[in-house]
């Protein structure tokens, strides 16, 4: 399975990107990097307290140094958090970086997947629904924008949507 470029995973939250970015990197048997998980990692804190006490700016200062970081390894497998496409400069050095799919799925999956999570501050500043769907409004057009293809999650198991990515990333 040589040949394939880096592959970074954007979409909103509840997409599967977590889910689905492990077993693609197992697949293809590269390693995988979570940003989330490595900004909490550095920080030695999670998400929810980043956001508690330095604002969603101070985590999207964290989360740019991580993205550029992350996506200038080799041939790996990254997924990005949901936001990480809100900078115009993140999305170039993502697409500059790698081969960006964008997970692409329905508010009702969005909800069904996050609605016991604790650690998506986002998701506590009003009715998630209308969080969800008010981010997708905004952040649809800058995913579809960043991505060299876009993959559904809704419709299927995590096992055809890492068969699909594969066919559709090989050169
Ligand atoms: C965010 C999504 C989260 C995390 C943070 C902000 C967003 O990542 O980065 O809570 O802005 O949509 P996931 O997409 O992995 O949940």
């Amino acid at each position: 399975m040589q040949g394939l470029p880096t592959i970074i995973l954007v979409g909103p939250m509840g997409a599967g990107k977590s889910t689905i970015g492990r077993l693609l990197a197992a697949e293809l048997k590269r390693e995988f990097f979570d940003s989330d998980h490595e900004i909490e990692a550095r920080c030695g804190a999670n998400i929810a307290w980043i956001f508690d006490v330095e604002g969603e700016r101070g985590f999207r200062d964290r989360e740019t140094l991580m993205l550029r970081e992350l996506a200038g390894r080799e041939a790996i497998v990254l997924a990005t958090g949901g936001g990480a496409v809100m900078r115009e400069d993140n999305r170039q050095a993502l697409r500059e970086r790698g081969t960006v799919v964008y997970l692409a799925t329905s508010v009702e999956q969005q909800i069904r997947r996050t609605a016991r999570d604790r650690n998506r501050p986002l998701l506590r500043q009003g009715n998630p629904e209308q969080v969800l769907r008010d981010l997708f409004a905004k952040r649809d057009p800058l995913y579809r924008a960043t991505a060299d293809l876009t993959v559904r999650t809704d419709r299927r198991g995590p096992k055809a949507v890492v068969n699909e990515i594969i066919r559709r990333t090989k050169r």
